[in-house]
């Protein structure tokens, strides 16, 4: 496997993602459409596929609306497992220990980028 870079696919802009803090975004990974989300870590910005690790649904409760009501982890709005945003690893809920897949995500000035891998 080697490690070579795409340039990125733009997602979306810092300031979109600051207005809402978390973002479900549609994007074609590998030849297929996969919803994917990203959400702000402090100055980080992280991303993972839109599908949690209990039962494979998407997590948002409401469009965009990724976070739990303290802001302080992920949710799952179908049996509201909890996620640090950071890693995605699962904290408290029926799929405790298991984590979201991430997505390898750069900023470059304003835009918030996909990075995928050609392996
Ligand atoms: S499907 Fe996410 S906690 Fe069950």
């Amino acid at each position: 496997m080697n490690n070579r870079q795409q340039p990125g696919i733009p997602l979306c802009t810092l300031e979109q993602l600051r207005a809402k803090r978390s973002l479900g975004i549609s994007v074609e990974i590998g030849g297929r459409e996969q919803a994917v989300f990203v959400v702000l870590d402090g100055d980080s910005v992280r991303g993972y596929i839109d599908r949690c690790p209990h039962r494979g649904t998407p997590l948002a409760w409401m469009p965009d609306n990724y976070l739990d009501s303290r802001g302080e982890h992920l949710i799952c709005a179908t049996h509201g497992a909890l996620f640090r945003i950071g890693d995605g690893r699962c904290i408290a809920g029926p799929c405790q220990g298991d984590a979201l897949e991430p997505i390898a995500i750069k900023v470059s000035g304003d835009t918030v980028m996909l990075v995928e891998r050609l392996d």
